[in-house]
């Protein structure tokens, strides 16, 4: 198996993810895999969350929350403003509270409330899945390629109803807290009841989204998902730890790449003994990759000379990856 024959052979998987701690080369083998993809024809959205702006550095083009920016034919990149999309969310409870309760302005313990649930990785993991969740349910583009946050070995799909869940849990204790603010209100405006509550109606019906795309993302005829690893002890370790989690939540796989290797050629000749440690111990954990990931590994990918950056760097990563067979 080669990266190239898991997609020519499961073209329904259409969306395209590779996880692994920061740095060893998740979005450097998104880029890639999306450059290939679309020079084969296919429309390509690339995209990501990460206030790195990771995607505009390797295509060095600033796409910085401006939307799917195009980089070449049939392939876009997108780098979502997180930050943005909180304070979008903020000023929309922000909106519904005045609208429920006819309030001019939102009394100063409901904003200190909402400033504070802001504050929390929940309502941040809320507010990004809420943005992947539009990009890929709008069903525009052949290939979805989610170059996803160093944070996850993207676990945290899992961990995302859950979380939204408590949030839920939170706003429904608040709409408790408000039923104080909620009667004074409908004295002073002699009415008898409220009308439902849009809020919670309106959580309930994200919550319901991200199930639907938590389905999506966790279905093997629909995801692919790449592990990206180096020849290294603790990433060696790490790798089958998440890989462990992965099979415990029944999380689909479709494979490893190993990333930094290399070149074999590197060993010959006279070299300096620094190196020649280096190579031999990267050596032995390539053979420890080999003996533990085996048939599940679809390709080497080797140490190039500089940062891969810009599309003629990629172009040639690309042929590396797809047009050559993977050998260490
Ligand atoms: N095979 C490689 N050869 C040379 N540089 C690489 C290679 N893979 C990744 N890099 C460089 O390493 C850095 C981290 O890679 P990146 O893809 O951004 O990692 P991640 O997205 O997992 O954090 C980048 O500067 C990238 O250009
Ligand atoms: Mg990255």
């Amino acid at each position: 198996m080669s990266l190239r024959t898991v997609f020519e052979s499961q073209p329904d998987r259409r969306y395209i993810m590779f996880g692994g701690k920061g740095g060893l080369g998740k979005t450097t083998l998104s880029a890639t895999c999306a450059f290939w993809l679309a020079s084969q024809g296919k429309r390509v959205l690339l995209f990501s969350v990460d206030p790195q702006a990771s995607l505009s550095d390797i295509f060095q083009k600033d796409i910085f929350g401006k939307g799917p920016v195009p980089i070449m034919q049939n392939l876009w990149a997108q780098e979502v403003d997180a930050d943005r999309r909180i304070k979008d969310y903020q000023e929309e409870i922000r909106k519904k509270i005045l609208d429920m309760y006819g309030f001019d302005r939102v009394p100063e313990e409901i904003d200190n409330y909402i400033a504070a649930a802001s504050a929390e990785p929940a309502m941040e993991e809320s507010a990004i899945f809420d943005a992947v969740v539009d990009i890929i349910v709008q069903g525009d583009y052949d290939y979805y390629i989610y170059d996803l946050v160093p944070l996850g070995h993207a676990l945290y799909y899992l961990s995302m109803a859950k979380v939204y869940d408590e949030w839920i849990n939170k706003i429904t204790k608040l709409r408790e807290e408000m039923r104080q603010y909620d009667q004074v209100a409908a004295t002073m405006r002699r009415e008898e009841t409220m009308e439902e509550d849009k809020i919670l109606s309106e959580l309930l019906y994200i919550k319901e989204r991200i199930n639907a795309s938590s389905r999506i993302l966790t279905d093997k005829h629909r995801t692919a998902f790449f592990f990206v690893l180096v020849p290294e002890q603790m990433i060696i370790l790490d790798t089958k730890k998440a890989a462990a989690l992965f099979a415990k939540f029944e999380v689909p796989l479709s494979g490893y790449v190993v990333n930094r290797v290399l070149p074999p050629d590197l060993g010959a000749g006279h070299i300096p003994e620094y190196l020649r440690n280096r190579i031999t111990m990267q050596q032995r954990y390539m053979k420890e990759i080999q003996s533990t990931f085996g048939a599940q590994i679809l390709a080497y990918v080797p140490e190039m000379e500089r940062d891969i950056t810009g599309l003629p760097m990629i172009e040639r990563l690309a042929k590396r990856l797809f047009e050559e067979e993977p050998k260490a």
